[in-house]
């Protein structure tokens, strides 16, 4: 598995570009979330500073701590937070906790057999009728000799994974992205607890 503290302690961090995800700033400017949320494997943290200039409370969670000691050091902004833990053995204290949640490239970063404890963990941590909203990486493995990550994701698979228990609101390929990830290799979706 990767050793995403290491990455981090290194600096070889090619997923972080340096801001926000350029489809949910711009899905934010005719979207709005409300309440408590919460942002899956944050790293440095610019979709919480992103989120949490629209929204009243939100925490970013990582399972590297040199990730979240960084996002820590920038100029907060409104009320963030953060949180270092690992998603897959969350405190029963997160249980319903929040009222939206925020990924970006973390579902296609976590070994596929874990796919459905995320979606599982996901249920547990959002209130009754919570809200998601996800950019999901499509692309293959950026190394050829590995598996990943990211892991590849088909995008009818998301619906497999997430239509049980979610209504699917919203789904495009976003024409607005980072210059370096080419329309058709994010797939942004809003989804809501059934
Ligand atoms: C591909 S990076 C994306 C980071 C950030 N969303 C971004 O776009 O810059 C995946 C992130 O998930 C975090 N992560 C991996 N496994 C995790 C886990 N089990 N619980 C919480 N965070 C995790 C990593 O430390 C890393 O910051």
């Amino acid at each position: 598995m990767k050793d995403w503290e290491k990455a981090y302690q290194e600096g070889i961090t090619p997923w972080d570009k340096g801001d926000a995800s350029p489809p949910i700033a711009h899905w934010l400017q005719e979207h709005s979330l409300k309440g408590k949320g919460l942002v899956l494997g944050c790293g440095l943290g610019h979709d919480v500073r992103l989120l949490a200039g629209y929204s009243g409370q939100v925490t970013g969670m990582d399972i590297s701590q040199t990730a979240i000691s960084k996002a820590r050091k920038m100029d907060a902004v409104n009320n963030e937070s953060y949180i270092v833990a690992d998603f897959f053995n969350l405190d029963e204290a997160y249980t319903q906790s929040f009222d939206w949640v925020v990924e970006h490239t973390f579902f296609c970063a976590i070994i596929p057999d874990l796919r459905h404890s995320y979606v599982r963990n996901l249920v547990k941590v959002l209130r009754p009728k919570g809200y998601f909203l996800a950019v999901f990486f499509l692309q293959d493995p950026l190394d050829p000799n590995t598996d990943g990550p990211p892991y590849k994701i088909e995008r009818a698979s998301i619906e497999e994974y997430f239509a049980k228990d979610f209504d699917i609101m919203e789904s495009f390929i976003p024409e607005t992205h980072y210059e370096c990830r080419p329309t058709g290799s994010e797939y942004l979706c809003w989804m809501r607890l059934k």
